[in-house]
């Protein structure tokens, strides 16, 4: 009981765990895919994650940012975090090689309510870094694939130079259980053999039903509109939509208030929120 009570005392949630990079893969020309692995074994093992949910990593002597787990619960040992370049922590954690030492803590967040979900079609809707935590949740289900009825893969970046994970996904397009559509904005030299326009493109080739189909939609602002108005045209219920959202965060625990839309913390009530949710909280997206 005393040994408990002096755990809870010295217990202090912002110490992140030391992890070191396992391999790096590039992506884009600022996007890097790293495999990376918690300094203890046992941690590393036991670690368990909902998709959707994310972590907050630190570079000792830059600072700390939150980036979604991109790989899914079902693969133990080691965790994907694709990252951006975007700014001093983004840009010094890319300047690190492999085995370098960084900090990492959580998992954050809700996740996607994957127990809801399943019995139902599921229908990805991603643009550009937005594919990142939607990778763990389009994985968690291809590897509980008999859980979910059809799963499609929507999924748009401006060029094929901006295209993640883009061998992964196109070598799903030979799986008869999963229909993918890739789309890329421009495509000036003909390279490119998916289509060629936005993802709101892709719209016309979907045959599901809505009633029984959750939409998980991560991507850029602006995206957020066409796709949500598509989905609605085509009957989808507001608490069907699934949207995955940013703010800018410091503690991830629901401590500092940086995230906070309305009366919610995007850290703890989200990062995931139904676009119900969406449409009663102001300025959410
Ligand atoms: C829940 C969540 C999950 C995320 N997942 C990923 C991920 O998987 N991969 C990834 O690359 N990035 C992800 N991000 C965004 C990432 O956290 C930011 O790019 C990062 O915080 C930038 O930190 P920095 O120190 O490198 O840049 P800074 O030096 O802090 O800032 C660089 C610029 O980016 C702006 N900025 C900082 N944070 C954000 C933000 N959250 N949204 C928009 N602009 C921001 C700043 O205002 C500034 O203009 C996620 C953010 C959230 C909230
Ligand atoms: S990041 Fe501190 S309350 Fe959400």
């Amino acid at each position: 009981m005393i040994q408990f009570a002096q755990k809870a005392l010295f217990y202090n949630p912002y110490l992140p765990h030391p992890c070191r990079i396992v391999a790096s893969t590039p992506q884009t020309e600022d996007t890097m895919l790293f495999k990376v692995r918690f300094e203890d074994d046992k941690l590393a093992e036991e670690f368990i994650h909902k998709p959707g949910q994310f972590v907050q990593v630190s570079v000792m002597g830059t600072g700390e940012c939150p980036i979604s787990i991109a790989s899914p619960p079902t693969r133990h040992g080691t965790v994907d975090l694709c990252i951006r370049k975007a700014g001093r922590v983004t840009e010094a954690f890319h300047a690190m090689g492999q085995n370098a030492l960084f900090g990492m803590r959580g998992p954050y967040g809700n996740g996607y309510p994957v127990d809801v979900m399943e019995g139902n079609n599921l229908l990805i809707i991603a643009g550009g870094i937005g594919m990142a935590p939607l990778r763990s949740l389009l994985l968690y289900a291809l590897d509980h694939r008999s859980k979910f009825k059809d799963i499609i893969l929507m999924y748009g970046a401006r060029n094929r130079e901006d295209f993640l994970f883009v061998g992964e996904l196109l070598s799903l397009q030979g799986r008869k259980d999963v229909k993918t559509l890739l789309a890329v904005e421009h495509d000036p030299d003909g390279a490119w053999e998916g289509e060629v326009g936005f993802v709101t493109d892709l719209f016309h080739k979907l045959d599901i039903n809505a009633n029984n189909t959750y939409a998980a939609v991560c991507g850029p602002p602006v995206m957020y509109k066409f796709v949500i108005n598509n989905l609605l045209d085509m009957g989808f219920s507001k608490g069907n939509i699934l949207m995955s959202l940013e703010r800018k965060m410091k503690c991830g625990i629901g401590k500092c208030v940086h995230c906070s839309v309305g009366f919610k913390y995007t850290c703890l009530d989200g990062p995931i929120f139904t676009y119900w949710d969406a449409i009663n909280m102001r300025e959410i997206i």
